[in-house]
C-alpha cells in the first residue's frame, strides 16, 4: 500500500512538471508583450530642428521625421506612406511631404492632399520640454 501511494504520488509530481513545462512557454507566447512594444521615446534638442526644417529618425524600428513648422511648432509623423508603405520625405520649397513612389503629397500635418494614399500619416505623440524633444 506505501510502495503503490509513493508511485501515484511520484507520478503526480512527474506529471504536473510535464504540463508546466508545456503550459507555461505556450501561456508566454499567447499573452501579449505588455510595456514592450513602442516602450522607447528618443530625446532630441530643439536646436537640432531648426524652424521650417525636418529631421529623420529611428524610433523603435520605425522611420519617423521631425519637423518644426514655422510658427505652428514640432510634430512627428511616420515616414511610412499610407498607400504601399514607400518612406515618404519632407520638401521644405513646397512645404509639403511627399511620397517618391507614387507622387501621393501630404501636408505638414500629415493629412493627405493629392494622390493615392488613403489615409493620413500616423502621428507620433511628441513632448516639447524647455530645450528637448521627447518622441515616442
Ligand atoms: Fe506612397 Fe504609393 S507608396 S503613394
Amino acid at each position: 500500500m506505501k510502495r503503490r501511494s509513493f508511485l501515484k504520488s511520484g507520478l503526480a509530481i512527474l506529471g504536473s512538471a510535464t504540463f508546466l513545462s508545456f503550459a507555461y512557454p505556450l501561456l508566454r507566447f499567447l499573452s501579449p508583450l505588455k510595456g514592450r512594444v513602442n516602450a522607447e521615446k528618443l530625446v532630441i534638442r530643439k536646436s537640432e530642428v531648426v524652424s521650417g526644417s525636418a529631421r529623420n529618425i529611428v524610433l523603435n524600428n520605425k522611420p519617423v521625421m521631425v519637423i518644426h513648422r514655422p510658427g505652428k511648432g514640432f510634430i512627428a509623423l511616420s515616414r511610412v506612406c499610407t498607400h504601399l508603405g514607400c518612406l515618404v520625405s519632407y520638401h521644405r520649397a513646397e512645404q509639403k511631404i511627399i511620397c517618391p513612389c507614387h507622387a501621393a503629397a501630404f501636408s505638414l500635418e500629415g493629412k493627405v492632399l493629392s494622390g493615392p494614399a488613403p489615409k493620413p500619416l500616423e502621428r507620433i505623440p511628441l513632448k516639447v520640454e524647455a530645450e528637448r524633444i521627447v518622441i515616442g
